[in-house]
């Protein structure tokens, strides 16, 4: 990306050319041949950056909370108890959608900068049972990655559906649906799969589909999966007109991410995130996240005594670079950065060196260039 105004909030994240080109071919027929092609490729690709062999994928309108609620909805029956493990904003979103459409549901929830570990996820199982299971991989409040393949161990043992939010790590951080049990991966084009946001996705396993298959009616209409089940088949049917330009963008943002390789890609924002934190660190940062919880596709940052958020980030941004203020109970306490989708090492050294700037021009002591060496030393620039 060229540094000019560095987008690093932790969603939406940088959308490089190749896609914002994508985005702007013209308008086709929703139903036309370019469509199909581009959905039907876009579909296979979302399978594959999950990880699932004989899943179906879902690409509509919306954003990660349609997927949210179209996960719920179209798995839940109205007698059903579900099991929500949140560790932060989104996963206590997850609770509030089960709580709109009347779901009993129970909340496990682990401080603010953890996960729920598997032995508390273990001891709830042994203390009720529960038809589905939901976590939030990578809460964007706190950026805590949850256990996400140890839970699927924990819940293989039970007959739960496991339904996995991967908004804020699909494309970024592993999620391997088959190997590790997962029904639902529910997430969105915006943050590591490097698309402009306006999509709702969704993979659901086979024994997920036959759940939706089996429930007599659902609380939804355009948020019921059967109905855009016969368009994930063959694009060229009806349903509702899908945002066109939109899906065309994020099948080029899915071949950007197959080409450049998964396993790449995944240590590519292990690294990114590993010489951001080493930067921040020199300039005398310290994260909010548990290190045992760490994600690697964002950073939230605590300011130093006296450094004050709005300052900070209004100066950050005339830097070049757009971070994000903390939510709930965090506001004010810390700033958050996104470092997930296409950034290039260069983006990582830009930001680093943008907060030297700021905080010198906010009249703190700064050791010129440390932060700049501490990110190179893990680049190995
Ligand atoms: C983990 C997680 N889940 C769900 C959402 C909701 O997604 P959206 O804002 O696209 O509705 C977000 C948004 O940041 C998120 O980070």
């Amino acid at each position: 990306m060229a540094p000019h105004e560095l987008l690093l909030i932790p969603g939406p994240s940088p959308v490089v050319p190749r896609v914002l080109d994508a985005l702007a071919k013209p308008t086709v027929s929703h139903v036309g041949p370019d469509m199909v092609h581009d959905l039907e490729e876009a579909c296979e690709n979302l399978k594959k950056i999950v990880f699932s062999e004989g899943g179906q994928p879902f690409i509509v309108a919306g954003a990660g909370t349609l997927s949210m609620e179209m996960a719920v909805v179209n798995t839940a029956g109205p007698s059903d108890r579900v099991l929500v493990l949140s560790q932060g904003y989104f996963g206590d979103r997850m609770a509030q959608v089960c709580r709109a459409f009347g779901y009993d549901h129970d909340v496990l929830s682990s401080e603010w900068g953890r996960a729920v570990t598997p032995s508390e996820l273990q001891a709830r199982l042994e203390a009720g049972s529960y038809d589905i299971v939901a976590c939030t991989h990578v809460d964007t409040s706190t950026g805590a990655c949850a256990p996400v393949e140890d839970y699927g161990r924990v819940l293989a043992k039970t007959g739960a559906l496991f339904v996995v939010d991967g908004v804020c790590a699909t494309g970024g951080i592993a999620e391997r649906m088959d190997a590790w049990g997962i029904d639902v991966v529910l997430t969105a084009a915006q943050k590591c799969l490097g698309a402009p946001p306006g999509l709702a996705l969704l993979v659901l396993s086979e024994t997920a589909m036959e759940k939706r298959r089996r429930l007599p009616a659902i609380p939804a209409y355009y948020a019921d999966l059967l109905r855009w089940l016969p368009v994930m088949r063959d694009p060229s049917k009806y349903f509702s007109t899908p945002c066109v330009n939109e899906m065309r963008a994020f099948a080029e943002a899915t071949r950007i991410v197959l080409e450049e390789g998964l396993e790449a890609r995944f240590r590519r924002h292990a690294l990114h995130a590993a010489a951001l934190r080493a930067g921040l660190g020199a300039l005398g940062f310290r994260l909010f996240t548990d290190p045992g919880f760490l994600a690697s596709t964002l950073s939230v940052v605590r300011y130093p005594e006296g450094v004050d958020d709005r300052a900070f980030r209004a100066r950050l941004a005339e830097n070049g670079v757009v971070v994000a203020g903390g939510l709930a109970s965090t506001a004010g306490q810390v700033f958050r950065v996104g470092h997930m989708g296409n950034l290039a090492p260069a983006d990582v050294r830009f930001a680093v060196e943008a907060v030297e700037r700021t905080l010198a021009g906010l009249g703190r002591p700064v050791e010129p260039g440390a932060a700049g060496k501490a990110v190179d030393g893990v680049l190995g620039a």
